[in-house]
């Protein structure tokens, strides 16, 4: 596991970005696996003035996003479809055809798992995914349990997940009690992973997921069994770890 530190969160979504944008120069039709959230949203800025600048071709591109709120369509603005349009794709230029989000709004749940976990298969799997941090250690939206979750399933949000996201929302009434994830194993079958954090809300959870046991009570642990994997994260993220 390579630990990067950067000073601020600007600095991390150059840093980040500068790893994305790599594995898009060494495979220009690699498969991205992406995140929403606060988190990666300087990452995406960064890529897209990489893009203005000429530096980045996303025309090969594919992506795959984690995860969907469940009963959100893609003209809510709360929805992941919408945030990745807004914060990525509609500024560079990926085809449409080649971004793939789960189906907030499936009238059948198993099988729009099914079809996401086949579809990550056809594209020959993801080469590099990008992962936020849940203050709870979730990664996706799999949530603390028993076990560790494997491929695509529904999800039940814990709430403290819904009380980190209703600041998207009018109030956390609004926020979903459900989504769409991809699962544990799906993430672990992935090729590179890299893990972004910032701000010190996030550093115990960090410190925790990264030196802790290996247990399904912090999802993101089991990250310390995968053979590629990049943290990039802030001092303040990182300040109760000693590097
Ligand atoms: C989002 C996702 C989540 C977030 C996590 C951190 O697609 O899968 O795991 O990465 O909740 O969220 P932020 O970045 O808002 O702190």
């Amino acid at each position: 596991m390579r630990i990067i530190k950067t000073k601020d969160k600007s600095e991390l979504g150059k840093e980040a970005a500068g790893i994305i944008a790599a594995q898009i120069k060494a495979k220009p039709d690699c498969v991205l696996g992406l995140a929403t959230g606060s988190s990666p949203i300087e990452t995406y800025r960064e890529l897209i003035r990489l893009y203005q600048n000429g530096a980045l071709d996303f025309s090969h591109v594919s992506t795959v996003n984690l995860d969907e709120y469940l009963g959100l369509g893609r003209e809510d603005a709360q929805s992941y479809y919408c945030f990745m349009n807004e914060q990525l794709f509609r500024h560079v230029n990926i085809k449409s055809e080649n971004t793939n989000i789960p189906d907030g709004m499936t009238t059948d749940i198993e099988r729009e798992c099914l079809r996401y976990e086949a579809l990550i298969e056809n594209l020959g799997g993801i080469d590099l995914q990008l992962l936020g941090i849940g203050h709870n250690g979730h990664i996706g939206f799999n949530e603390p349990s028993e076990s560790f979750s494997t491929v695509t399933h529904c999800v039940d949000l814990k709430p403290s997940t819904i009380e980190a996201n209703k600041r998207f929302f009018d109030s956390a009434n609004d926020v979903p009690r459900q989504a769409i994830s991809m699962g544990i194993q799906t993430i672990l079958n992935e090729g590179k992973i890299l893990l972004i954090a910032s701000g010190p809300d996030k550093a115990a959870i960090l410190r925790e997921a990264l030196l802790g046991p290996v247990t399904p009570e912090v999802p993101a642990s089991i990250l310390q069994l995968h053979n590629h994997v990049t943290i990039v994260a802030d001092e303040a993220a990182l300040s109760e770890i000693a590097l």
